[in-house]
Order: C-alpha cells, then structure tokens, then sequence
C-alpha cells in the first residue's frame, strides 16, 4: 500500500477507535476492539493481537487470525526484544531475525509495539505479523504506538 494512503486508513481507524473505545473503560474490551479494527482495514495484516506481559512470559491475548503460540518464554523472538528494548520493533524479514519465534510459517514480517499503562509500565505488546515481506515501516510503528496509547487514555 502507497504510505500515503496506508497514514489516511491509519488515520480513519483511528477515528473510528475515538469513538468507540471510551464507551468502556475495560482494557480487554478495547484491546479486542483495536485487533478487530485493524485486522480488517489493513492490508496484508494476517495475524494481529496482543501478548500480556506476566511475570517471565508473554501469554496471548484478544487476537484475529490462525491460531497462534499462547505463552512466549522470555529471551527469545521478536515480541520479547520489544519488552526488553522497551521500543517499537519492525522486522521486515522474520526469517533474518535471530530466534524469531515462528507461529505459522506464512509470516514473513512483523511489527511488535510495547503497551504502557498509565505508570508507563510495559504490561502487553501489539504483535502484528503480514505474509508479506517488508510489510511494515517506521509509519506503522509511529500509527500504532498512537493506537495503542488510547487502551489506557
Ligand atoms: N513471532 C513472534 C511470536 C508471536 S506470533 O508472531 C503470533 C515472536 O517472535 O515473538
């Protein structure tokens, strides 16, 4: 998708998520309002979801897309350096990322955003991963740290 027109759907969804998710204050329900949003308004997304941070592991959350791994353990793929790096990270070819932890082997990019709660502490990450590779830029990660900042605004 041209960067420009990826920024305006980026932008429609992101006034669609302003009206919708202060109808609610639960985290669960916004976050499952944000995957179903984007999973199916933007192009080539093939998993979309979230990953709670809990103690020593990453155990899924609200997701759309093929079943995919439930607990991630600590130290290895893409989801956890953005835990420990505490920053948006974006791979454009899973297969060149050192332990990428492989859910389906159709994905062949991805983008992990970590989530803060109002102390500014990691308690989730946005993983998105697409089939396609390249898929995601520096555009995307600014979008979705935007997105994932209204799940505790
Ligand atoms: N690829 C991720 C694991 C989660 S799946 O992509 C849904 C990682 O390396 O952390």
């Amino acid at each position: 998708m041209e960067p420009e027109k990826k920024i305006k759907r980026y932008n429609r969804i992101i006034g669609q998520l302003s009206d919708l998710l202060p109808k609610t204050n639960n985290r669960l329900a916004r976050m499952s309002t944000i995957v179903a949003l984007l999973h199916h308004k933007m192009d080539g997304f093939f998993w979309t979801g979230f990953y709670f941070l809990h103690d020593d592991k990453l155990i899924v959350g609200p997701y759309q897309g093929p079943v995919a791994c439930q607990e991630l353990k600590k130290g290895k793929g893409v989801c956890w350096a953005a835990v420990e790096k505490k920053q948006t990270i974006v791979v454009p070819d899973v297969d060149k990322f050192p332990e990428h932890i492989a859910c389906d082997s159709r994905s062949k990019s991805e983008i992990v955003v970590p989530v803060t709660n109002e102390d500014n502490e990691i308690v989730a990450v946005l993983d998105i991963d697409s089939t396609i590779y390249s898929n995601f830029s520096k555009d995307d990660g600014l979008e979705l740290e935007r997105i994932v900042k209204m799940i505790y605004s």
